[in-house]
């Protein structure tokens, strides 16, 4: 028999409000509660009963973010108020004299900056009606967007619905009717993940950073593969109809209350402070998550924003430092094939040693085939390259041609085993077909290891190198029957390290 109308409503709303709690959990605080399995079932107990109940669909239900069979269009939205852009300067002397000249502008009252650091993704517009996300549009030349509603239902981190954190879900006490403005990102992690396995499944060219594949993944035709992308959003600034509230700051906090992620920001009242600020994060900007090209220096008071207005383009209450580029010029001394776990083969060019953003790199990927041949890269060549984070370098463009550059095609056999190489239809990539290939086993078996997956300590690239040449281990089950014997005769191996070794290959069975 079926349960009473009543008591499935009630089920139905507590199961929604215990998923998006979970949602909120796992993807803006990173500190999920309950296993992915629970999650899973939790889900699916709610779609039964919504499907017995058809009479309680919402559609702001955890079970109705990706839109099946439907193809996003993508249809043009004209933006209540512009999206400007923001005045960027290079140069700190630069900042200063903003500071100088707001404060000349402001007078006499108090006056408090606000810093934050700019997201390197892509700026979108959330509008909320009567608590419900209604619509979500990308920036477009400011005036007009584009409609990408339903690909943004499917970032877990976009409320459907405001909730008031902590307290209450009774929506009138939230302010119902707001848009929100920030940027849909990529954490760096996810975008270094998300390329392996687009690489590895072959069939598209991986992102170049994380900005170009959140720009990509939200793009998709389907917002099926949208949900499948690792998107974020944080909120960094009040659309139409949300300046009401009395400061930046309290937008932020405010915006957070109702579960729509912010940035993080911080309050000065000088330029020295604001200036220390901006440089510790220039050099702590490897450890943010995502990517950050500068940092933002906001005046906080709302009414103070207001007297001092915009430009056509640009508020002048807020200014963007751009850090230096991570970008330099070197010369192409040799291209390389990498093999990878799953036999694709990557060309790395190995280039003259050149500082960038601070570290010396000497190789940078080229990504593929495809890629080489679209760049026109070939040995000799003077390229740019670049240093995204902690993401491999890449090479960009070529400055200059090398006058008696050869094309380099794909390699026909595999630099390492001699096997065949294939390109399987509609592929980028090219394979070398052998199972048994060494390098592939030992790419394979040191991502098998890794933190991402087993997760076992001490059993990097340089150990496991040596245990695949010494023919101890041929693959995964073989890392099981290591022997402290075996470990004894490798480089630096003493018994206090095989003991730690095997201890955690031991440990790593319970994973
Ligand atoms: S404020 C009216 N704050 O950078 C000012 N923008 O050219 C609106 N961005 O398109 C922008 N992080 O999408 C602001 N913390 C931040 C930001 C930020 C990234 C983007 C924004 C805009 C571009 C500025």
């Amino acid at each position: 028999m079926k349960p009473a109308s009543s008591s499935a409503e009630k089920k139905i709303r507590s199961l929604r409000k215990e998923i998006r709690r979970h949602d909120r959990l796992y993807y803006v605080e990173s500190r999920p509660e309950i296993s992915d399995e629970e999650y899973d079932n939790l889900v699916k107990k709610l779609e039964s009963i919504e499907k017995e109940f058809p009479e309680f669909d919402s559609p702001t239900s955890p079970t109705r973010r990706v839109a099946r069979g439907i193809s996003a269009g993508f249809g043009k939205i004209r933006h209540a108020a512009p999206m400007l852009s923001l005045e960027n300067t290079y140069s700190s002397d630069e900042v200063k004299e903003w500071i100088k000249r707001v404060e000349r502008l402001i007078g006499d009252e108090k006056k408090e900056f606000v810093v934050e650091p700019k997201i390197d993704g892509v700026s979108c517009s959330l509008v909320y009606e009567n608590g419900t996300l209604l619509r979500a549009a990308t920036r477009g030349d400011g005036e007009t967007g584009e409609d990408v509603t339903l690909n943004v239902r499917t970032i877990r981190s976009v409320p459907l619905a405001l909730v008031k954190i902590g307290e209450t879900d009774n929506p009138a006490a939230l302010p119902t009717t707001i848009e929100v403005r920030g940027e849909i990102y990529m954490e760096k992690s996810d975008f270094a993940r998300l390329n392996e396995s687009l690489s590895a499944e072959g069939k598209d060219a991986p992102f170049a950073n994380p900005r170009n594949a959140a720009s990509g993944s939200l793009r998709q035709k389907y917002p099926s593969v949208t949900a499948r992308r690792p998107l974020k959003f944080l909120a960094h600034s009040a659309g139409a109809g949300a300046r009401t509230f009395p400061s930046h700051m309290e937008f932020l906090k405010a915006v957070a209350s109702v579960g729509i992620p912010s940035v993080k920001a911080s309050g000065f009242s000088s330029s020295v402070e604001i200036m220390r600020h901006i440089r510790r994060a220039e050099e702590q900007r490897d450890n943010y998550p995502f990517e950050i090209d500068g940092m933002v220096v906001k005046l906080n008071s709302s009414l103070q924003q207001e007297r001092l207005g915009s430009t056509a383009r640009q508020p002048r209450w807020a200014i963007a430092y751009k850090f230096a580029p991570r970008r330099a010029t070197s010369k192409i001394k040799k291209i390389t094939f990498q093999v990878g776990r799953t036999g694709v083969i990557t060309p790395v060019a190995e280039i003259e040693p050149v500082a960038v953003g601070g570290v010396v790199i000497s190789r940078a990927t080229l990504h593929n085939f495809d890629e080489v041949a679209r760049l026109g890269v070939a040995e000799g060549d003077t390229v740019a390259v670049e240093r995204a984070g902690d993401v491999i370098p890449k090479i960009i463009k070529v400055e200059s041609k090398n006058p008696s550059a050869v094309p380099i095609p794909p390699p026909k056999k595999c630099p390492v085993c001699g096997s065949t190489v294939v390109r399987e239809e509609r592929e980028v990539a090219y394979r070398c077909v052998n199972p048994s290939c060494p390098e592939q086993i030992e790419r394979a078996l040191t991502h098998f290891a890794s933190r991402d997956a087993m997760n076992i300590e001490g059993m990097g690239e340089a150990v496991v190198s040596q245990l695949v040449a010494k023919k101890m281990v041929s693959d995964f089950a073989g890392i099981y029957s290591i022997k402290e014997s075996d470990l004894l005769e490798l480089e630096l191996f003493k018994a206090k390290k095989a003991g730690n070794l095997l201890a955690a290959v031991e440990e790593s069975k319970s994973r």
